[in-house]
């Protein structure tokens, strides 16, 4: 399947998923209007929707409610990204200026709680306990995840484990999450419930470790994020763990060092010391390892379209660039 054939299947839902985002990110309040709909104006590739639309479709899925909860995956990833360039200082994000850099941290902080109430006011309407379980548990889970790695900055002794725990809650809870709301609306038996789930969490696992590649072999025009933003911040991300194991002691003070002070200052050293060491492409190895799981949770669906732009995915989360 091509990136057009892919994005062709997807193309229809994807329109009503956006009408239903533009319709309910409504609010009397100007600032609040300002805010949401300049985050997601400025796009975003809306892969936990896709996800969501794909999963339910896989299983024969024919009502409405995948629109809605696309919309309030997208509505919670987005609320998660106002939070989430506050926390990380970050000036950057869709290819402009970030909220927090435009409106400031206190209207970011603020809309992004108006976006992840709205999407519990839209969840409630599904009128489903399992869909309420599944979005509130998600939510709690991500907000662990960015506390675990903000305990985790500026630490060079945590473990890969550690590093793992965390990018498993921040980011593939979610998609772990998408996956499974697929399985619930289209009403299919827990053991598909279970394996939509892995295919989410080995899914956003990849996805993240790719993440944590573009960070410092990232184009800001294709990404849309400025790259470095993880070394300032002092972020363990594998890279870097992986330069501290491998690396020879002085690569290995280097990157201590610079994991401690949290600083963009030394970041061609850095970068040099992770290009010699094959840390970028141990990490992309790592997110087709996950990858590759997924595929194998996506043999629980039945054979078709919907099926084969899943397994798509996985091979787009790996080698993208974007
Ligand atoms: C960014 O997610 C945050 C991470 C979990 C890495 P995306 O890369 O999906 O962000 P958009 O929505 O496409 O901008
Ligand atoms: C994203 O982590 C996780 C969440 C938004 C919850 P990052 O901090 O790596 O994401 P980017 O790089 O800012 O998009
Ligand atoms: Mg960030
Ligand atoms: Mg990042």
């Amino acid at each position: 399947m091509t990136l057009q054939e892919f994005n062709a299947l997807l193309q229809p839902d994807m329109m009503a998923v956006d009408s239903v985002i533009r319709e309910r990110l409504h609010s009397e309040v100007v600032l609040v209007r300002q805010v949401a709909e300049y985050i997601v104006s400025s796009g975003g590739k809306r892969l936990r929707p896709a996800m969501v639309i794909l999963c339910a479709k896989a299983l024969g899925y024919r009502g409405q409610h995948h629109h809605e909860l696309a919309a309030v995956v997208e509505f919670i990833h987005t609320a998660t990204l106002l939070h989430d360039d506050v926390v990380d200082e970050s000036a950057l994000r869709r290819g402009r200026d970030t909220a927090n850099a435009l409106f400031g941290n206190a209207a970011s902080v603020l809309v992004g709680d108006f976006l992840y109430s709205r999407a519990f006011q839209m969840m409630v309407q599904v009128q489903d306990m399992r869909v309420m379980e599944i979005l509130s548990d998600a939510t709690n889970v991500i907000a662990e995840g960015e506390v675990l790695q903000l305990m985790n900055c500026n630490d060079p002794d945590i473990s890969v484990n550690d590093y793992l725990r965390v990018i498993r809650y921040k980011t593939a809870k979610l998609f772990e999450a998408s996956g499974r709301l697929g399985a619930v609306i289209a009403q299919a038996d827990s053991a598909v419930e279970e394996a939509l789930g892995r295919y989410g969490m080995h899914l956003g696992t990849a996805f993240q470790l790719v993440d944590d590649v573009l960070d410092y072999s990232g184009n800001a025009e294709q990404t849309g994020k400025n790259v470095g933003d993880d070394l300032a911040e002092g972020k363990p991300t594998l890279p870097l763990l992986h330069v501290i194991a491998h690396g020879t002691a002085e690569q290995a003070a280097q990157v201590r060092h610079a994991i401690e002070n949290g600083s963009k200052e030394n970041f061609d050293t850095i970068l040099a010391a992770i290009q010699q060491t094959g840390a970028l492409e141990h990490t992309r190895e790592c997110a087709r390892q996950e990858a590759q799981l997924a595929i194998e949770a996506a043999g629980c669906l039945p054979d078709g379209v919907y099926k084969t732009a899943l397994i798509e995915l996985c091979g787009l989360a790996v080698d993208r660039d974007r």
